[in-house]
């Protein structure tokens, strides 16, 4: 069945930080049902790949706290759960109904695992709600924060970014996976044009309403480019900052050491 979503994005304004934070909130609270499948077709099956390639890319040991954030329906937090077994994990979102799908997820996946108790797991992996850009963990918490389609969606992204620095320990990682744009302003343009293409198309025979996933185009325009972001990121204080793209460089995954 169709869901549908009469928000319109020329209503809010990206720039302003509650007005974006209010448009995510509404919009995720839509898309969560059919957020996976969606997933799968608007990355052509790769999204389980580039996902794949975050997480064998992360340290080998070392890892028993680690927060993901814009957790979504929870695939990263539970993939990281499963790299560092008996790490307590946390996964962070601001939409009540991704969270209840993350919750979902999680029991499935315990029931996957009978080596696990099921209330074990619950202990060692929790969803809570959280803004990104306000973390409400004690500073250098956790050795990891991943971070899926997350920043992009930043009401503020500095304060996303801080925020993330601030819960990290010293040396510990931070892994983001994103949508990304280029430098130069043509090659930026057409990667996002394509973007909005695709995401239209599949907002409208989905939702009715090709803002849904033309929001992923929207905010990808005003996002830094894949040189800005790391240039950000180290004037934040992170080092060691290191990039790989796919998909035409409309993907990236970026690592970078507090
Ligand atoms: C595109 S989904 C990504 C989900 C998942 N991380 C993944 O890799 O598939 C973006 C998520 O960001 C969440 N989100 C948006 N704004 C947020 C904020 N300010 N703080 C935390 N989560 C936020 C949404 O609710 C949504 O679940």
């Amino acid at each position: 069945m169709k869901r549908r979503f009469d928000e319109r994005l020329e209503n809010y304004d990206l720039t302003d930080a509650r007005s974006k934070l209010e448009y995510n909130r509404r919009l995720f609270a839509v898309v969560a049902g059919r957020y996976d499948a969606v997933t799968t077709v608007l990355s052509f099956g790769r999204d389980r790949s580039w996902k794949r390639y975050l997480v064998g890319s992360l340290p080998e040991s070392g890892v028993h706290e680690a927060l993901d954030i814009a957790c979504g329906t929870g695939d990263l937090t539970l993939a990281v759960a499963d790299r560092y077994a008996g790490a307590r994990v946390v996964g962070a979102d601001l939409a009540e109904e991704m969270l209840a799908r993350a919750r979902r997820n999680r029991r499935r996946w315990a029931a996957a695992r009978p080596e696990h108790s099921a209330s074990v797991s619950f202990e060692t992996v929790r969803f809570e709600t959280g803004d990104m850009s306000d973390l409400a963990y004690e500073n250098g918490r956790f050795d990891l924060v991943t971070a899926g389609y997350a920043f992009r969606n930043a009401p503020d992204l500095s304060a996303a970014l801080r925020s993330v620095f601030r819960v990290l320990r010293p040396r510990g990682t931070l892994a983001i996976l994103d949508f990304s744009h280029a430098a130069r302003p043509t090659a930026a343009s057409l990667q996002i044009g394509l973007l909005r293409f695709w995401g239209r198309l599949w907002g409208k025979l989905l939702h009715d309403n090709p803002e849904v996933y033309g929001y992923i185009a929207e905010s990808l325009r005003r996002f830094p480019s894949l040189p800005a972001l790391e240039e950000q990121l180290r004037e934040v204080g992170f080092r060691r900052v290191r990039s790989r793209t796919f998909f035409f460089g409309l993907i990236a995954v970026t690592f970078a050491r507090k």
